[in-house]
């Protein structure tokens, strides 16, 4: 029996409505609130008011492309956790209403554990076991997954996101948020040897991040040396220079998990992994015999199609009984500091 899902992601700034056809995307409409560059990050009370005044437009878009009838939904999802509580509670709960109104299965289900997943969206096989990179505005986390149902968490971050790190740098040098995307663009044409800012090294953690002390290397950077004069900042060689420490760093770690493991294969995802000295970085390891897998650029980000697919993945794996059970106690305690 076919299984149509349909999933709702809004748990920071981004409204995302999707439908699947037996874990192959149809439609996956995402609308992101712009408006909070103003502030120079996420407010999370204007998010939580955005997603009201655009999810009904978005989720009838969805259906509509999709060109499905709601009828045919046997499955509807929604992102739970973790992420800003006032924008999580709009989509769940429009979609677990949703589901209760029509007595369709629904699931609650992990932004992050999605992330790791969205690398295979569109691909036939997944091959097991593998080792993942999760690194998103909120999360860096290294993950040993041996199964869709089964994985261990190696490491986390101790301070900052290492998107967060990105975005936080950007605003350092002036650029707007979210800062992640314009600094990769601005690295692209800059010298990632202009300076050594510090890679993230934790002594008896070696699969643990830390990306507060590299941040704090770029202030003392422009401080030292371009405080009173900013005309001739050198955008592009800072960004090309901090985007190798923190890529490094990230690369390093996840490369040192394979090979302690003796896993060939790894999987990078989140908003991070859209970047291209991160994806340049990695895929040189193919030459090594790695399998690196990275999500399409549209699902590295936020969006509702990466929620359907993990959905769909748990409902095919365990039927009823996973859309009833979201409990995962490991995410939850790697979660613990971000009051999940
Ligand atoms: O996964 P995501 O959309 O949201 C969270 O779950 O946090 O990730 C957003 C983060 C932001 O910090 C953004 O700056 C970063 O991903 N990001 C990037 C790039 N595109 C998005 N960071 C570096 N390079 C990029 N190309
Ligand atoms: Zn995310």
């Amino acid at each position: 029996m076919s299984i149509t899902t349909f999933a709702i992601e809004s748990s920071c700034d981004e409204t995302s409505a999707a439908v699947l056809q037996d874990g192959k995307v149809i439609s996956n409409i995402i609308s992101s609130q712009c408006f909070h560059k103003e502030y120079g990050g996420i407010v999370p009370e204007l998010a939580s008011r955005a997603h009201v005044q655009v999810i009904d437009e978005i989720v009838n878009r969805a259906v509509n492309e999709a060109g499905i009838k709601i009828d045919e939904v046997s499955l509807i999802a929604a992102s739970q956790g973790p992420g800003l509580i006032g924008s999580l509670l709009v989509g769940y709960n429009y979609a677990k209403g949703f589901a209760l109104s029509r007595g369709i299965p629904f699931m609650g289900i992990d932004h992050i554990e999605s992330h790791l997943f969205s690398c295979f969206i569109g691909k036939e096989e997944v091959e097991f076991p593998f080792i993942a990179l999760v690194v998103s505005g909120g999360h860096t986390i290294l993950f040993h997954v041996e199964s869709y149902l089964s994985y261990k968490i190696l490491g986390n971050t101790h301070d900052d996101a290492a998107g967060e790190a990105f975005d936080k740098v950007a605003k350092m040098l002036g650029l707007d948020y979210p800062g992640g995307p314009l600094i990769d663009k601005l690295a692209a044409t800059g010298n990632p040897h202009f300076h050594k800012f510090p890679k993230s090294i934790i002594k008896g953690s070696p699969y643990d991040f830390s990306f507060s002390g590299i941040k704090t290397s770029v202030l003392y950077f422009l401080k030292n040396n371009y405080a009173t004069d900013k005309t001739n900042l050198p955008l592009n060689d800072i960004a090309a220079s901090f985007q190798a420490a923190v890529t490094g760093s990230l690369i390093d770690k996840t490369i040192k998990a394979a090979k302690d493991h003796s896993i060939k294969s790894i999987a990078v995802s989140g908003g991070v992994s859209a970047n291209s000295g991160l994806r340049n970085g990695f895929l040189k390891y193919e030459n090594e015999g790695y399998s690196i897998y990275f999500p399409e650029k549209i699902y590295s980000t936020d969006n509702a199609a990466m929620i359907g697919y993990n959905a769909y993945l748990k409902y095919k794996a365990n039927g009823s009984k996973a859309a009833l059970s979201n409990e995962n106690p490991l995410l939850e305690k790697a979660y613990a500091r971000f009051h999940y």
